[in-house]
């Protein structure tokens, strides 16, 4: 029988925070926060089952804590079928943190909160960001959102990311090292395992096959607690013909049989 991905035993995970949310009240301990990141990029580009988020936050919100939304990787439209990672999810948020793609570039983040929230900030020990609000910061992030919707890179992610799933979805069929391909828009995963039944994780494997491909050009890396997952998080106007190319050069790497 094939072994339910790794990343579907997360199923379980909403569960495990009730529990922890249980265990630390009854030690007369409080919440503060749920700290999560949409989809858990460095985690191994996983993608949460469905309303997993839903059920965490509630177990969070019963506790008093607040929930915090982590859209560094994900947000901006990268998901393609949705622009903020929490959409998927079904959620809304009382923090959400941003970073990266808001500044394009340029070094720039933001958080975003309830005005309940951010009058609290204003009540307490004074809190304040040297470079916070910096104007040329602020021309920067606006002007990645005009280009965003200008370009509809949006739909370009959505679009593209269908395709270069198809392609790495077929490799899934040739190649058993591929345990599994998974993903959303242009932020996509390739799991590589030894076996798919143990799902043992083919860490050096995936050493390898990210090197072959620096050799052929092509700048990937690993994530995942094993490393063994390829992270694919290209730049948003990459076109069809660039995932074609990437696919058909991990088609070969791959058949090379790629050494533990
Ligand atoms: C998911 C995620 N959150 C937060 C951060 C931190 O962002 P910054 O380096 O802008 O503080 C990173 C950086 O890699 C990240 O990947």
């Amino acid at each position: 029988m094939k072994q339910v991905p790794q990343y579907a035993l997360c199923r379980d995970v909403a569960r495990h925070v009730g529990e922890i949310v249980a265990q630390m009240r009854a030690h007369g301990r409080g919440l503060a926060a749920f700290l999560a990141e949409s989809l858990p990029s460095v985690g191994g580009q996983i993608v949460f089952p469905p309303r997993y988020l839903a059920e965490a936050y509630a177990h969070v919100r019963a506790a008093g804590g607040v929930c915090i939304a982590d859209e560094v990787q994900v947000g901006f439209g990268r998901l393609g079928a949705h622009f903020w990672g929490f959409e998927t999810q079904g959620v809304v948020p009382d923090i959400v943190v941003l970073g990266k793609p808001i500044g394009n570039g340029f070094p720039l983040g933001a958080v975003v909160t309830t005005r309940a929230i951010a009058d609290a900030f204003a009540r307490g020990m004074e809190f304040f960001s040297t470079f916070g609000g910096n104007p040329v910061a602020c021309a920067v992030g606006l002007a990645v959102l005009d280009v965003l919707a200008d370009e509809r890179l949006q739909e370009r992610a959505l679009r593209v990311g269908r395709h270069f799933l198809a392609g790495l979805r077929a490799l899934e069929e040739r190649h058993p090292l591929v345990g599994d391909v998974r993903g959303s828009g242009l932020f996509l995963g390739v799991e590589l395992v030894r076996d798919r039944e143990s799902r043992e994780p083919a860490a050096e494997e995936a050493s390898y096959v990210v090197n072959r491909l620096r050799e052929r050009g092509i700048l990937t890396g690993t994530d995942g607690p094993h490393e063994n997952v390829l992270k694919i998080r290209p730049p948003l106007i990459v076109s069809e013909r660039d995932a074609d190319l990437f696919v058909s050069t991990l088609d070969d790497i791959l058949g090379e049989d790629p050494v533990r």
